[in-house]
């Protein structure tokens, strides 16, 4: 949701802290800022970009060898200068930047209000601050204890760094529900809400886990639990990501680079898990939890967004080759809805991010009911990954990009690779259907490629939606649940109000919407349904409708009826939402471009929604 960075060393702080921002600014970009300790206390905030902050400091010479920042999504309070953080107390000395949410703000400002606090801002991290303060006071304890016993009365979800004009060389970090990450380089310490800030500056990393606080000092760092004050051992970790792969590496956005990186993210996803010629699966997470698949008597997946609608790529994958009943569920509505889980129950998570609050709470719920719990996620040492009892990571690289585009791919390859370990651990999936499947699977990202030099064509289609208030997505089986994400992908980057729907629906009500300004974007790949398709498109064209089709090299009748068609490689039916997804995100992209819209950082979105 925000990004918070830190720096401690010998090296000037400001721009190290800028050009972290700069990297964090995916995951929430309406306000910014830095503070630095050089004897004097310098705060520099904003609202707008990082660029926006760049600029109002200017020439100005901040020479400080220690300081932190922030970029937001705002929760509590709009998006303006006071809301920025850095937030610092009453005294004047301590100062904080947060990502996540104080549930219980208000009850501590009113608290503090009884004590003569001000407050200049709407948002709960300047509560938590001044609470720190009064704490610090009240107990006459240091810094870090203070933020401490401070967090042990605090109710919600924070990751912090809190600095203080009365000890210059001292940075404390704590987390609990939003991600920290910490980079040791040489004598000189980092934080960052992950990695990226600060990866070409050093690979050695501390992930700290929730409710731990932390002391960094040119001493080292000291790693606490905010609970019972007890010590613990850190593990270090060596990061494998590098800085070309956050770049946009050439193309005009994260989005587009993503999207073409998916031949290689495919193939990362794959690499060393498929064994055709023992019709083996080798992930180790599903060995780690294969008994518990075997007699599971269902599989729950839960995610959200597009997390979600890979799920129900899943439920049909698992049911057609692994034969095991699957439900799909918003993480959102199963964590509140009292669902009936037991033991008996294997929970699959889905999340890019692994940082999604409701994806996250959900887990912890189902965990605590005592269902087995298998994360997929793209980042290591994400919350949700280390929460799960087991996983696969899908491998796609950093996705910068809001919009996801290359983790869907992956998310949706590494569920047909449980639903083949499924099939045969549960004896329902005979050898051949196993090769053919995994040997189209393999054959996938060298299709994507020649898909990928549609590119141009699928611009020059994008011009039919330029206009398009409105827009359909229709898809009947596999391809149901693509539908529902070329819409998804459509309205939150371009904000033209789209709704993916089961083609057969059209007729139970949305087919009322048809006339020659509704676009509608049918995928009918080649397959059992096509024939179904086909009158799909007849209806929507007999009441003027504007068809994109999205469909085989063979099926010649479609083109008779489409405005513009858009050919795919052929391949099994399955594994057809790995081909028939990419001229969406391109497409989606295309129209976002024209229509000047931010692709890569849309309005009111972030990358990770890492609160409720
Ligand atoms: C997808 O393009 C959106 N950015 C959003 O729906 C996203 O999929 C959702 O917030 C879930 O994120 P996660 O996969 O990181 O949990």
């Amino acid at each position: 949701m925000c990004g918070i960075v830190g720096y401690l060393g010998k090296k000037q702080a400001c721009p190290i802290l800028l050009n972290g921002l700069k990297r964090l600014e995916y995951r929430g970009y309406d306000s910014s800022g830095v503070a630095l300790i050089n004897g004097g206390l310098e705060i520099h905030k904003c609202k707008g970009k990082v660029s926006d902050l760049e600029a109002m400091i200017g020439k100005k010479n901040v020479v400080a060898n220690m300081g932190i920042g922030h970029t937001r999504w705002a929760t509590h309070g709009e998006a303006n200068d006071p809301n920025a953080h850095p937030h610092t107390s009453n005294n004047g000395k301590l100062v904080i930047v947060h990502n996540g949410i104080i549930e219980n703000s208000d009850s501590l400002k009113k608290l503090l209000l009884t004590k003569n606090y001000t407050f200049t801002s709407e948002t709960d991290t300047e509560v938590l601050i001044n609470f720190i303060e009064f704490v610090k006071k009240e107990e006459k304890v240091s810094l870090d204890q203070a933020v401490r016993i401070a967090l042990n009365e605090v109710v919600g979800a924070y990751a912090i760094a809190v600095i203080s004009l009365d000890d210059p060389e001292l940075i404390v970090v704590a987390r609990l529900g939003s991600p920290l990450v910490l980079g040791l380089g040489n004598n000189e310490f980092f934080i960052g809400s992950d990695a990226t800030p600060f990866l070409d500056l050093t690979k050695k990393v501390i992930y700290l886990e929730d409710g731990e606080i932390a002391i960094i000092s040119k001493n080292g760092i000291s790693i606490r639990t905010i609970e019972s004050d007890l010590p613990v051992d850190a593990v270090i970790h060596k990061l494998q990501m590098d800085l070309d792969s956050i770049e946009k590496g050439g193309y005009d956005h994260f989005m587009l680079k993503e999207i073409f990186e998916q031949p290689t993210s495919i193939s990362n996803t794959i690499s060393g898990r498929l064994n055709i010629k023992n019709c083996e699966v080798r992930i180790s997470g599903l060995d780690e939890i294969s008994d518990n698949l075997i007699s599971a008597d269902r599989i729950i997946i839960i995610g959200c967004g597009t997390s979600w609608h890979a799920g129900i790529v899943g439920e049909y994958l698992i049911e057609d080759l692994g034969r095991v009943p699957v439900e799909v569920e918003y993480a959102s509505e199963f964590r509140y809805r009292n669902p009936i889980i037991s033991s008996k129950d294997v929970v699959i998570a889905i999340s890019q991010s692994g940082e999604t609050a409701d994806t996250l709470a959900a887990i912890k719920m189902a965990k605590s009911s005592g269902a087995c719990v298998f994360g997929i996620c793209n980042v290591a040492g994400s919350s949700i990954a280390r929460e799960s009892h087991a996983g696969a990571f899908t491998h796609a690289g950093p996705e910068i990009g809001v919009a996801s585009t290359k983790a869907f791919t992956a998310q949706v390859t590494v569920l047909v690779m449980i639903a083949l370990y499924l099939g045969r651990k549960k004896e329902n999936l005979s050898e051949k259907r196993f090769r053919e499947v995994a040997q189209e699977l393999k054959m996938i990202p060298a299709k994507i490629t020649s898909m990928l030099n549609l590119d141009p064509k699928i611009k020059t289609i994008a011009k039919l939606l330029d206009k398009a208030t409105n827009a359909l997505f229709l898809g009947r089986g596999f391809n149901f649940p693509v539908a529902l994400e070329g819409a998804l992908k459509l309205k939150e980057i371009s904000y033209i109000h789209a709704e993916g729907y089961p083609a057969a629906e059209m007729k139970h009500g949305p087919i009322a919407l048809i006339d020659e300004n509704m676009p509608v974007i049918i995928l009918a790949p080649g397959g059992g349904l096509y024939e179904k398709l086909l009158s799909n498109i007849q209806e929507v064209k007999a009441r003027k409708g504007k068809v994109i089709s999205i469909t085989g090299c063979d099926q010649t009748e479609v083109k008779e009826f489409s405005d513009a068609v858009i050919e795919i490689p052929e391949t099994i039916e399955c594994l057809t939402p790995l081909l028939t997804t990419i001229p969406l995100q391109l497409l989606s992209y295309h129209v976002a471009v024209q229509r000047d819209c931010n692709v890569d950082q849309p309005r009111n979105l972030a990358k990770a929604v890492t609160v409720e």
